[in-house]
């Protein structure tokens, strides 16, 4: 099973940017425990950042046909982009949602998610162990 691990803008940033909601590990923290975790479960991934909206977008067109489960954190773009939640509706590839810091807690104009309506679950508030959650729900459907 292949799985595509995206992340959006200012992620690349984790470890220096606000540590109270996002924790000390850095971007590329975050890619060796994923990479790790797959190796272990024989899962084949591979990952990709970008602070550019048609970036994130041209990512998601091109897993169609390539990918068997999407895992995505849009960053800030959870809240304002159409154009995200369209293109992962477009492909149809099984699509969860990760959120570093509890969402839910925060700000008013947090609560809103685009992406989430295409997605088949959203996991908020587990740090960067979110991503191993929603590849293990990918994988096992758990
Ligand atoms: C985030 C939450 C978003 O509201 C924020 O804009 C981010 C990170 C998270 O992982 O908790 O950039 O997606």
């Amino acid at each position: 099973m292949k799985i595509l691990v995206i992340n959006g803008p200012n992620l690349n940033m984790l470890g220096i940017r606000e540590p109270d909601h996002y924790g000390k590990e850095t971007y590329d923290d975050l890619v060796a425990k994923i990479r790790a975790y797959c190796e272990k479960k024989g899962v084949e991934v591979e990952l990709f950042q970008s602070n550019h909206e048609g970036a994130l977008v041209d990512e998601i067109q091109g897993a169609y046909g390539r990918v068997e489960g999407i895992v995505i954190n849009p960053g800030a773009y959870t809240h304002t982009s159409i154009a995200i939640l369209d293109a992962v509706k477009a492909v149809g590839i099984p699509t969860v949602e990760v959120h570093i810091s509890k969402v839910e807690e925060r700000e008013d104009f947090r609560q809103i998610s685009y992406v989430r309506l295409a997605c088949v679950k959203t996991i908020t508030g587990q740090g960067t162990n979110g991503y191993l959650e929603a590849i293990d729900f990918l994988t096992e459907g758990k």
